[in-house]
């Protein structure tokens, strides 16, 4: 079952730069956008804090294509590979950096668990992947590093996830009320239930 835990939406340069910052990317750095749409994560990873590579993903043909032309027009095919793929079947062990602004379903722990190498970060948006243990966060930004530190407690997942103690009841309440978490609660309480159970 396929779950939306973070919001479809395009990041602004602005943002693109906060969460390239939150994750310290640098020129030792392999970034891999994962639904990458036009690419522009990609391009300023590389232009603008000289990541040795980045690899974009994207499934929709026509948005890949669009993509790769982009990189081609600024002159970065050597840096930067777009792949007209699902990240779920796509090789992402060169990784060091991971973002994915998208999505969280049932299988998304195991797969990044599987996927990604030793002490990759990955920054997810809006939310952190529901039971992990944040490394560090720039709202609306968390980053993970693998292996995962798992928390005990759901009351511990939200301390970390707010920065502060909240009764669990309390923060679904909170969910529900600010469209800021872009999250369906409902989902989210079934992750929660899976996870900690
Ligand atoms: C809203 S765009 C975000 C683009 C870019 N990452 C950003 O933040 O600006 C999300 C993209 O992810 C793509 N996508 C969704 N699921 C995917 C999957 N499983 N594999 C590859 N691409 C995927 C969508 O087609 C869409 O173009």
């Amino acid at each position: 079952m396929k779950t939306h835990l973070g919001p479809d939406i395009t990041q602004s340069n602005r943002n693109i730069r906060r969460l390239l910052h939150l994750a310290q990317a640098s020129k030792k750095d392999v970034f891999y956008d994962l639904g990458c749409g036009r690419g522009q994560l990609c391009i300023i990873a590389v232009s603008e804090f000289g990541v040795r590579h980045a690899v974009g993903i994207e499934r929709l043909k026509s948005r890949a294509k669009k993509a790769e032309q982009r990189v081609r027009h600024l002159g970065l095919s050597r840096q930067i590979e777009i792949r007209n793929e699902d990240f779920y079947d796509s090789d992402l062990y060169e990784a060091t950096i991971a973002y994915n602004g998208l999505m969280e379903d049932f299988e998304s722990l195991q797969f990044y668990e599987q996927s990604l190498k030793r002490e990759c970060r990955l920054v997810t948006l809006s939310m952190p992947l529901v039971g992990v243990m944040l490394n560090s966060q720039d709202y609306p930004f968390y980053l993970m590093k693998i292996p995962f530190r798992k928390a005990r407690s759901v009351s511990q997942w939200v301390q970390t996830v707010l920065s502060q103690k909240m009764p669990v009841k309390d923060f679904f309440k909170e969910i529900a009320e600010d469209p800021d978490y872009w999250t369906d609660i409902r989902t989210l309480k079934a992750l929660i239930r899976r996870r900690f159970r």
